[in-house]
């Protein structure tokens, strides 16, 4: 029997196989609360036998936001929220809440206002400026992922996921690229590690009882950006500080959106998704110039992140086409424990049952990339199922 479907304790959390659905965000939450439909989506995923699914990208707060369909967390989303982790105990599985700000990519028509971000700096994806953000600010966001960490206790996630990847909000401070202050929190690689640091341990003073893992960037994957090297250190000291594991991701959504997929650029479906006419404009324009295409290879993260693997002990979450059980048990086989399937998994939530029974050897997903235009069109799914 393949590794993939023996037990794993993840800091006291029992996980029934090595098989974890990571955060793709689903477009389900109207008015940032849970629907019904979200519910469904991750009850879907447990019963199809993953260990633990992850609801994707919930706002720490209102100026947090890109998109209007994000979760909010806030007090009157727990009730929805205990719907989706019972329903998803149910099945079996374990249910975890990536909980994020998104700095200096928040939709202007949201959060009302220039966003917030590490320094004043053009963001291509809103086409906005960024405000450079105060202490009493970042004293703010601190607080406001703690209570976000407080919130998914309350409707009975057993994980949060920090969002620290991507160019979201921590990311904006860990990369030098968007980050050139010269105060605590800009810098050295200390300083600018430190917005992660101080979530981190806001969120495990509030919520002891989570398991509190953190997305983070192998590499940003652009000249300047965070590289390989300082996400070792980083990823050292939030083992340091008990980081119960480290899910591994690259790329930044407003320079290189499509290095943490590969596979092809669904440019027509995503000028098909935006209602506003200057982003289809801008992307009929100069969609291929921004939306730079990366080939698809199964694990395509795995050079890297064989990297981190030898630098922390702590589990590690490897993700980035995993799609068959010669990838899974060739990752498993270097010593990560767990592994992540985003699009095999929305193509398939059956798989890991499948998989398990040996009536499938890989996933189908090609990958069209068409589940991210999806998003935006009423709820993410494959197209191609
Ligand atoms: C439709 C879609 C939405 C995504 N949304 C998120 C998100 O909200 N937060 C996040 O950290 N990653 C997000 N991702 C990235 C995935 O978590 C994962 O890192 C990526 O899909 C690579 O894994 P895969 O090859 O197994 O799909 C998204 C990916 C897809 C395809």
């Amino acid at each position: 029997m393949s590794l993939a479907f023996t037990p794993f304790t993840l800091a006291g959390l029992q996980l029934r196989n090595r098989l974890v659905k990571p955060a793709t965000f689903e477009g389900m939450c109207p008015g940032g609360m849970p629907s019904e439909a979200l519910v469904e989506h991750h009850r879907r995923v447990a019963e199809g036998g993953a260990a633990m699914t992850t609801v994707a990208y919930a706002s720490i707060s209102p100026d947090g936001r890109s998109y209007p369909t994000q979760l909010l967390l806030r007090p009157d989303a727990v009730a929805g929220l205990r719907r989706l982790t019972t329903a998803v105990h149910r099945e079996g599985a374990a249910a975890s809440l990536q909980i994020g700000h998104c700095g200096y990519f928040a939709d202007r028509r949201l959060v009302g206002g220039r966003p917030l971000g590490a320094s004043r700096r053009f963001n291509a994806y809103g086409l906005s400026f960024a405000r450079a953000m105060t202490e009493a600010q970042l004293e703010r966001v601190i607080g406001d992922f703690a209570q976000g960490a407080h919130i998914a206790a309350e409707a009975g996630f057993d994980a949060v996921e920090l969002h620290f990847g991507h160019g979201y909000l921590v990311s904006q401070f860990l990369s030098p690229y968007t980050n050139r202050r010269r105060d605590r929190w800009g810098g050295s690689l200390e300083n600018r590690s430190r917005l992660a640091v101080e979530v981190l341990r806001a969120v495990r003073r509030v919520a002891p009882r989570l398991v509190v893992l953190a997305k983070v960037n192998l590499r940003d994957g652009f000249p300047g950006g965070l590289e390989l090297a300082e996400s070792m250190q980083v990823a050292q000291h939030l083992e340091a500080e008990g980081i119960a594991g480290l899910v591994l991701s690259a790329g930044f959504v407003s320079r290189t959106p499509l290095y943490m997929l590969r596979g092809e650029v669904p440019l027509g479906p995503m000028m098909a998704a935006q209602d506003r006419w200057w982003a289809k404009a801008g992307l009929f324009l100069f969609g291929r110039l921004f939306v730079k295409a990366y080939p698809f290879e199964e694990g395509f993260l795995l050079p890297e992140a064989r990297y981190m693997r030898a630098s922390v002990k702590l589990p590690l979450v490897l993700l980035g086409g995993i799609k068959s059980q010669v990838t899974i048990d060739q990752a498993l086989g270097e010593g990560f424990e767990l592994l992540g399937m985003g699009r095999a998994l929305l193509h398939d939530p059956d798989l890991p049952r499948k998989l398990e029974a040996g009536a499938a050897s890989r996933s189908g997903c090609t990958p069209c990339n068409e589940c991210i235009a999806e998003m935006d069109r009423g709820g993410v799914r494959c197209t191609r199922r």
